[in-house]
């Protein structure tokens, strides 16, 4: 557990939880990887908003990109804004400022930013219009809100033993379970015009675990979060798996990692859209 864990600010409803092992995977990602999509959209001077920033590696990207305007990134859970803020101070990002707050009642007045993002946050929350909502009441006339979410079905594991495969699918039922969108990604348009914003952009990419080095943290991760007892009680809690499964799932995730050419992708679904 990450010391600045606060367990009281984080609602039941998130399953990826603080833990050290998730913030490595977290640690792993920026701007020109995790939103290429929107970067072209950005240009000095905007004010962007990042829901569901966590550690904000990606927040200091987008706030590189609009400098001199500024990045503002919010997130529930307090002990990740704390290392957002660190992280800024420690990079010289002045413009890329960070607090608590719910992504479903934004803190933050009508029609005052440029554009929002969000990276895996809307497969996380339960109420998705409540999000598309208060994203819409915070943009400007013209505004562009842009995700990046899980598509949890064309993720894969290669070799794709079967009883692997299987506990993919019992991960998506457990954030399911949860109140999330395992496949949300692919539900972003639609998503989208339903909440009254025009699409500009839809595509679709992987986060690809390819060399030897990727694949070893791929196989310590999942050792560490999808094997750790919290995950596998609350899978057996809600009836998506016996501790035999995950036993079996444990022996066969040591034979991908050892099997030559071992590769791992999650898939991610990616829309920009625009405020009429
Ligand atoms: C999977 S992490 C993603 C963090 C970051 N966007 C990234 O991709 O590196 C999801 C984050 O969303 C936050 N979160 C979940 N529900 C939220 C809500 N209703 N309001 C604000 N933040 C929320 C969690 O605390 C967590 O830090």
């Amino acid at each position: 557990m990450n010391s600045k864990q606060n367990p009281d600010s984080a609602t039941a409803s998130y399953t990826m939880g603080y833990s050290d092992e998730f913030l490595q995977l977290l640690d792993r990602r920026n701007a020109e990887t995790n939103a290429a999509h929107l970067l072209a959209h950005l240009k000095p001077g905007m004010r962007v908003l990042d829901l569901g920033c966590g550690p904000g590696t990606i927040s200091m990207g987008l706030a590189k990109a609009v400098d001199p305007g500024e990045t503002h990134g919010i997130d529930m859970e307090e002990s990740q804004i704390e290392i957002a803020r660190a992280a800024a101070g420690a990079g010289g990002h002045r413009n890329a400022v960070f607090r608590t707050g719910d992504a479903t009642r934004l803190p933050y007045e009508d029609s005052s930013f440029d554009a929002a993002h969000c990276h895996a946050l809307l497969m996380h929350v339960p109420d998705t219009d409540a999000v598309l909502a208060e994203v819409k009441r915070v943009l400007k006339p013209g505004g562009l809100i842009s995700a990046r979410e899980m598509i949890g079905s064309s993720s894969f594991s290669e070799p794709a033993f079967e009883a692997l495969a299987d506990a993919w699918v019992t991960f998506a039922k457990l954030l399911e379970a949860n109140g999330s969108h395992p496949e949300m990604g692919k539900e972003l348009p639609r998503r989208f015009l339903e909440a009254g914003y025009s699409v500009i952009h839809g595509s679709a990419s992987f986060e690809y675990f390819g060399t030897p080095e990727d694949v070893a943290f791929y196989h310590a991760f999942s050792v560490s979060w999808f094997f750790a007892p919290k995950t596998v009680e609350a899978a057996i809690k809600y009836g998506l798996a016996t501790q035999e499964k995950f036993d079996n799932w444990r022996r066969l995730l040591d034979q991908w990692r050892d099997s030559p050419g071992a590769v791992s992708a999650i898939a991610w679904g990616e829309a920009i859209g625009r405020k009429p």
